[in-house]
């Protein structure tokens, strides 16, 4: 009798490195006890350290209040939800996106697994760069898929497209970008996504079967210095395009974000109708009845971009200051610095040690560097740096003495 009681697939996404370092984050590191502690600062995940705002609260408010019996009734896409997203989406990138081609989901994770889960089969592979967001691989392989993984450029932190174009083969069905990049902050420049497109382009003709794109944009609104980014889907039609609004909002519990197709894109009804099939098949993954009905509010809110500049600059320069090797990125909410010492994860520990704490470089299959989360207040940051000058020089110390 096999009286194994964890599927094998279950089993092997909780074995696979990015999901096991995160459980050891939570259990061995003990993060949700360790943020706790008094005089601690937290630099970890993207997660909130303020209060809501009073628009965003309301927005919630307002929707709470039912206009007909239907309310609260079984949603899927809301009409009015739909076409709040496609006008704002038309006015981020500049394609004319239909209302019919957003389809609204539970977060970003569910976005990403649908569109996988529409063009790939089990065995398919998956190709995305490192460093990634962590889930993608847990994402991959519940979906019965092979994840493919190729570096970025150290140097640039743009993307290898030679590595991603060695590393398509008849399996290749989806490569992820994500740009704003999570964790580099790395915005991909034009002539980068324009050679993609071609790479993929090229490779669907060679293997006899289109690769699709999958734009990972959660961050696509949260921009420095004026920047307005390029979109993958302006240059390759076979994309799709997963937007969160857990970020823009800063409320990533609230789960409400979309997988978009593009106008582009031929085959539009077959892959609505697929997505559609998914949506129900998956566990009825659309945002709750009073998400839906607040998104037009919501889309035209979003946090203090100038003050998160802000505070990414004071970090840049304060942490060169002391010797950090560390890019100033151009979006997202993510610094990705250098660990002065090889071992990223003892150099997280020696944060600890201090109160500070951080992600290692390793829990994103990059050793030798570590990721802080700007979304702590700029009071968090200015207390922090004296620590940060201090584990840079017991470190780098610790090392030259031995
Ligand atoms: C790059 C990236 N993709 C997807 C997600 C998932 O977003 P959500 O929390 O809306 O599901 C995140 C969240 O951190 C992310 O950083």
């Amino acid at each position: 009798m096999d009286d194994q009681p964890i599927s094998r697939r279950v089993s092997a996404i909780a074995a696979a490195k990015p999901f096991e370092l995160l459980f050891g984050f939570f259990n061995e590191f003990d993060y949700a006890e360790r943020r706790q502690r008094p005089g601690v600062l937290d630099f970890t995940f993207g997660d909130p350290h303020e209060m809501p705002s009073h628009a965003y609260v309301d927005a919630l408010a307002a929707s709470l209040t039912p206009e007909n019996e239907l309310w609260f009734a079984y949603k899927q896409n809301e009409p009015l939800a739909r076409e709040a997203a496609a006008a704002s989406l038309r006015r981020v990138i500049d394609l004319p996106f239909e209302a019919d081609d957003i389809h609204l989901t539970t977060g970003g994770f569910a976005a990403i697994a649908l569109a996988m889960k529409a063009v790939a089969d089990p065995g398919d592979e998956v190709i995305y760069s490192l460093p990634p967001w962590f889930l993608y691989e847990a994402l991959v392989l519940e979906a019965g898929l092979m994840p493919v993984k190729v570096r970025i450029d150290p140097a640039t932190f743009d993307l290898d497209i030679d590595a991603i174009a060695n590393a398509i083969t008849p399996r290749t069905r989806v490569v992820i970008v994500c740009t704003p990049n999570n964790p580099t902050g790395r915005i991909y420049p034009a002539q980068t996504l324009e050679r993609l497109a071609t790479v993929l382009d090229e490779a669907s003709t060679r293997i006899g079967r289109r690769v699709y794109l999958l734009s990972d944009e959660p961050y696509q609104r949260i921009v420095y210095d004026g920047g307005s980014p390029r979109s993958p889907l302006q240059f390759y039609p076979y994309s799709f395009l997963a937007y969160s609004y857990g970020k823009t909002l800063l409320a990533p519990g609230q789960r409400m974000s979309y997988l978009a197709l593009p106008p582009t894109m031929p085959d539009r009804p077959a892959m609505r109708d697929a997505i559609q099939t998914l949506q129900i098949a998956t566990g009825w993954v659309y945002p709750n009845a009073v998400l839906q009905h607040a998104l037009p509010r919501l889309e035209e809110l979003c946090f203090d971009i100038a003050l998160f500049q802000r505070k990414r600059d004071r970090m840049v320069d304060a942490l060169r200051e002391i010797g950090y090797r560390v890019k100033r990125p151009e979006g997202s909410f993510y610094l990705f610095p250098e660990s002065p010492i090889p071992d990223d994860g003892a150099f997280a520990n020696i944060l600890a040690e201090l109160g500070v704490l951080v992600m290692p470089g390793r829990m994103f299959e990059t050793p030798g560097f570590f990721r802080i989360s700007l979304t702590a207040t700029l009071e968090t940051i200015e207390a922090s740096l004296p620590r940060f000058a201090a584990a840079f020089a017991h470190a780098t110390a610790t090392a030259g003495a031995s």
